[in-house]
């Protein structure tokens, strides 16, 4: 396993956990630790061992403050599209990873953090967690998938009022928004999202990834297509042996033993 200078990583029994420690910069993604993130992403993409990462933040003050705005504050144009363009390539590929990944936030999420947030499959919110698009302040705009991402997570008019007005709002107002999906307490953060990521596991593997998949490609469909890939999906559980493990102890009343095949 490399040796990663901005990220910790560690795998315990197919529970994967990222944390991003650039803890005196907030966490902030400069372009070592994006590379570095999307390294990581390729090697638990090809590590079946894997079933379900949790990503959060070292410290106890942020998750992401941001991209890194003293390695912005130069760059030209043709700069800044090519650290967008990077940037939003490693949070495509981490929202598309066959794993389910859930954001632990245990602070500051704003600009890219938020950004990084939302291209997690679930997140979950320590109470100190604070959230926003702070980038018009700064005279740009996201640009790691944050116009993108937060209509489509949020709705149109609330995402609009974030973006235009760069308000940063707490945790509950992030989960009255469905910014979030759950808020805990800051000492139950991790544990909460590690029983989430038991829970899944304890569920058919194949079956989840296929989830997964269908809400990520069919949100980019019209409905007829996106349910046409649903059949698809469907139709391919039946060849698994959890498909059948699954349903014939739903009939012999006893609790599947699934095995990810
Ligand atoms: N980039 C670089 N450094 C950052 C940073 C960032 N986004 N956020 C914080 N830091 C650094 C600070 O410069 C400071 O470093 P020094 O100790 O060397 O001075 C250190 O982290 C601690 O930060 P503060 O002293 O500012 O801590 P605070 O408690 O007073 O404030 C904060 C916390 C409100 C989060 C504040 O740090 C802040 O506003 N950060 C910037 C947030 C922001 O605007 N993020 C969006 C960035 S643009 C973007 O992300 C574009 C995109 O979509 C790709």
């Amino acid at each position: 396993m490399a040796e990663y200078s901005n990220l910790l990583y560690s795998n315990y029994q197919g529970i994967a956990r990222i944390t991003l420690n650039r803890p005196k910069a907030l966490n902030a993604l400069n372009s070592e630790l994006l590379s570095e993130l999307n390294s990581l992403i390729d090697v638990i993409a090809a590590d079946e061992s894997v079933k379900v990462v949790i990503l959060t933040g070292s410290g106890e003050k942020a998750f992401v403050a941001g991209a890194d705005i003293s390695e912005m504050q130069s760059k030209s144009a043709i700069e800044g599209r090519s650290f967008a363009k990077f940037g939003q390539q490693v949070f495509n590929k981490l929202e598309n990873l066959p794993q389910p990944v859930i954001a632990a936030i245990n602070g500051f999420a704003l600009g890219g953090g938020c950004e990084l947030a939302m291209a997690c499959d679930i997140r979950i919110a320590s109470v100190k967690a604070k959230f926003g698009q702070p980038e018009v302040g700064l005279g740009i705009i996201p640009g790691f998938g944050g116009t993108q991402r937060l209509p489509r997570l949020i709705g149109k008019g609330r995402a609009k009022e974030l973006l235009f007005t760069a308000d940063i709002i707490n945790a509950q107002e992030a989960y009255r928004l469905g910014l979030v999906n759950n808020v805990t307490a800051p000492e139950e953060l991790l544990s909460v999202a590690q029983a989430m990521a038991e829970n899944i596991m304890a569920k058919a593997e194949y079956a989840v990834k296929l989830c997964k998949a269908a809400v990520n490609e069919g949100l980019d469909m019209d409905l007829d297509s996106g349910i046409a890939y649903e059949a698809e999906a469907f139709g391919i559980c039946f060849a698994t042996a959890d498909q059948k493990e699954g349903m014939t102890a739903f009939v012999e009343k006893r609790k599947p033993a699934f095995t990810g095949k």
